[in-house]
Order: C-alpha cells, then sequence, then structure tokens
C-alpha cells in the first residue's frame, strides 16, 4: 500500500492517543528525513548501556563549594531598568537548580549605591551555590597602581560574594567609544593584585577567547578558575563596534572575527597539561558560544582539566520574562545534560596521560 493510499484517522477516534500518534508518524515521516552528513559527529549514541530514570548527576566542586550541576551563569547585568529583575531570576534559578553564577561588571558600585540592589543577591542565591563579583582590567590596573585594593576587599564583603571575576577585554575597550586603554599587561597587573589581596580570583574574556600565550600565563596564576569567554557566541568587541561611528564599524569590523573558539581553547589547555605542564590553576569555566548543553557536555567530557561550562545571551533570553520560562530552560538543560551523561560518550575521547 502506498503512503498516500493509507486513510487519515480522525483525531477524534475513540481508539484513544495510540491510535493519533500512529496518525501523525505517517504524516510526519516526510518532514523527519535526516541525512548522513547532518550528523553531530562528535558523539557515538550508546542505547544499550542505561535505561530510565536518568542516573543522577553528582556535585561539582567549585572555588571550594558544591554545585548540584556543572552549569555557570556568565556575567551580565546590573544597572538598568531591567537588571535587577534578570538577576534574582538567575539567582533564584541557581538557589533551585544549584548552578553558580558571576555578576556583571559591578564597576558602577565603586562610585554609587544607587543600583546595589540589582547586584545584591546573595539571600536569594544562598551560602552554598558560588558568586563572583565582576569588574573589568582597567579598573583593576587604575587600583593596583593608585594603592586602592582595598575598595576590592569592601566591594565583596558587600556583596557577601565569593571573589571577584576580572573581565580582560582589550580589543573591546579599544574599539569601544568611551573605552579605557591599559597601560600595562594584563598578566602583570594580576600577578600584582595576587600579592595584594586575600580572596578568589576568576580571569575571563568576553567574547574573543585567549590564544596559548595567555592560556600559559593564566594556568600558572593561582586562580580560582579561568572563564573562556571564548570566541562563537556573544562578542562584546561587535557590540562596541555596532555603537560606534558608521566609518569606525567600517575599518574596524575584520577584528571583530578574530577570536579563539571554546573546542580550540579546551584542545590548547588539553595539550598544555599533557605534555607534562604543571600548573597551578586547575579549574575551566568554558564559555562563549556555548549553544546547547550539548556543546556543554561535549567541551567538559573533552577537558582533561576538570571544568564546568556557561552561558550568558540562553540566560539572558529566558530570564527576562515570567521565572517559569527560566525554569523551563533550566530544566531543559540540566535533563538534555544528563541524557547525554548517560546516552553518549565522545567519538575522540580525553587522552589521559
Ligand atoms: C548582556 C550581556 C552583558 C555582559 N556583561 C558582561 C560584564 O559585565 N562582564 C563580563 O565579564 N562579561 C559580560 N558579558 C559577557 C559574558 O559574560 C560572556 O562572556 C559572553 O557573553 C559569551 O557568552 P555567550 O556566548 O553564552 O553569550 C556580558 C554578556 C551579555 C550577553
Amino acid at each position: 500500500m502506498a503512503l498516500a493510499d493509507i486513510p487519515d484517522i480522525p483525531k477524534n477516534d475513540t481508539i484513544g492517543d495510540d491510535s493519533q500518534r500512529k496518525s501523525d508518524h505517517i504524516n510526519l515521516t516526510i518532514k523527519s528525513q535526516t541525512l548522513a552528513n547532518e550528523a553531530d559527529n562528535r558523539f557515538y549514541y550508546e542505547p544499550m548501556i542505561s535505561g530510565f530514570p536518568l542516573k543522577p548527576l553528582e556535585a561539582t566542586p567549585f572555588a571550594g563549594k558544591l554545585m548540584k550541576v556543572p552549569i555557570w551563569v556568565s556575567s551580565m547585568t546590573g544597572g538598568h531598568l531591567a537588571s535587577g529583575k534578570i538577576n534574582r531570576h538567575l539567582a533564584m534559578a541557581c538557589k533551585e537548580f544549584g548552578m553558580g553564577m558571576g555578576l556583571g561588571s559591578c564597576r558602577m558600585l565603586l562610585r554609587e549605591e544607587t543600583y546595589f540592589n540589582d547586584f545584591d543577591v546573595r539571600s536569594i542565591i544562598g551560602d552554598e551555590n558560588p558568586l563572583f563579583a565582576n569588574l573589568g582590567i582597567a579598573q583593576i590596573e587604575e587600583m593596583v597602581e593608585r594603592n586602592q585594593t582595598d575598595q576590592l576587599r569592601r566591594l565583596i564583603d558587600r556583596l557577601k560574594a565569593d571573589g571577584l571575576i576580572i573581565h580582560v577585554n582589550p580589543l573591546q575597550e579599544w574599539v569601544q567609544p568611551e573605552g579605557n586603554i591599559i597601560k600595562h599587561s594584563p598578566v602583570e597587573t594580576i600577578e600584582r593584585l595576587l600579592e595584594l589581596i586575600d580572596f578568589k580570583l576568576i580571569v575571563k574574556e568576553v567574547g574573543q577567547g585567549f590564544g596559548p600565550k595567555s592560556i600559559h600565563r593564566l594556568l600558572q596564576l593561582p586562580l580560582a578558575a579561568i572563564e573562556f569567554g571564548a570566541f562563537g557566541g556573544t562578542n562584546f568587541a561587535k557590540v562596541e563596534i555596532l555603537r560606534s561611528s558608521t566609518l569606525k564599524q567600517e575599518l574596524h569590523q575584520p577584528f571583530v572575527n578574530v577570536g579563539v573558539t571554546a573546542t580550540e581553547m579546551v584542545d590548547l589547555v588539553n595539550d598544555m597539561v599533557l605534555s607534562g605542564n604543571k600548573f597551578v590553576c586547575n579549574q575551566l569555566i568554558i564559555s562563549g558560544g556555548i549553544h546547547s548543553y550539548l556543546d556543554g557536555y561535549y567541551l567538559t567530557q573533552k577537558s582533561v582539566l576538570p571544568a564546568i561550562y556557561a552561558q550568558a545571551s540562553s540566560f539572558l533570553k529566558y530570564s527576562q520574562g515570567d521565572y517559569a520560562e527560566l525554569q523551563q530552560f533550566v530544566t531543559a538543560q540540566i535533563e538534555g545534560y544528563k541524557m547525554a551523561r548517560n546516552f553518549l560518550t565522545l567519538k575522540e575521547p580525553k587522552r589521559f596521560q
């Protein structure tokens, strides 16, 4: 019998759901074709090994705390009308699902109190989940030069944060109309800072990632983690180019497309570790262009160093409306990650020493 000859089953058929399902199968078959060259070649699918309910995730140690899931909310916002609600929703989700969170740049809190409430989410996220403040390398350089690093301690105490994330973004600052030009190499500034502070430090990029020389230097520092902020997702140099004059856009657009992807960065770190280097920092937050839990699963499994994965723009998308939307998004992330852990193995497994 040809497909076209099979009679349609009426929608309100008394046979019930099973029959409707069979009808759907017939109607959707043509739309459901896959092509061999569309396969996600990162994984082997292993349907023979696991069953349901899915094995739960083990707690992930991070910066002296335990996260229930290996997922981090990347630094984003604070200081305008919508930011307070976004941050509160993100902190609620971190509390509910056991994730960690980086606050958006807290620079304005160094000058004024107006927007303090936007950032003040410790009571929401709970003491058990990691929460980090965030500042740019330009502010850090200025404070180190002026001997004002005690301001950092005060900021962390006020926010009851576990430490500070420094975003290093020379390209963004260079293309930004009101950007700050840093005078010293960021790694020297951070080395100087590390001698002056007693709190945990994370260093990240904002959409361009880090090349091998930068990664190598960062891994030698006593950091709580390196967050990639890799190329392939939201890109802050591009954001700033779009905010500048048409002439500047024409002249500097090509530079925006320079960067290191999260996959390249994991490969670079793996090569450095597996070639026998001993590093002080041994925690990664893989972020920048993590479009789904499959990307997160692939890269965290591939990494030889302990790694969690992070997203910014995806969380932003679901944190602006009802909290229920964010709950649905995070639940899907976690269930998808668990499904991947139970049924997928990497085609190119992590290479143990
Ligand atoms: C709206 C928005 C604001 C951001 N603000 C900051 C910031 O203040 N400090 C920072 O370190 N990164 C900031 N980022 C960069 C993110 O933390 C992250 O590195 C980058 O967006 C890449 O992640 P994604 O591809 O998942 O969006 C921001 C990102 C977004 C989308």
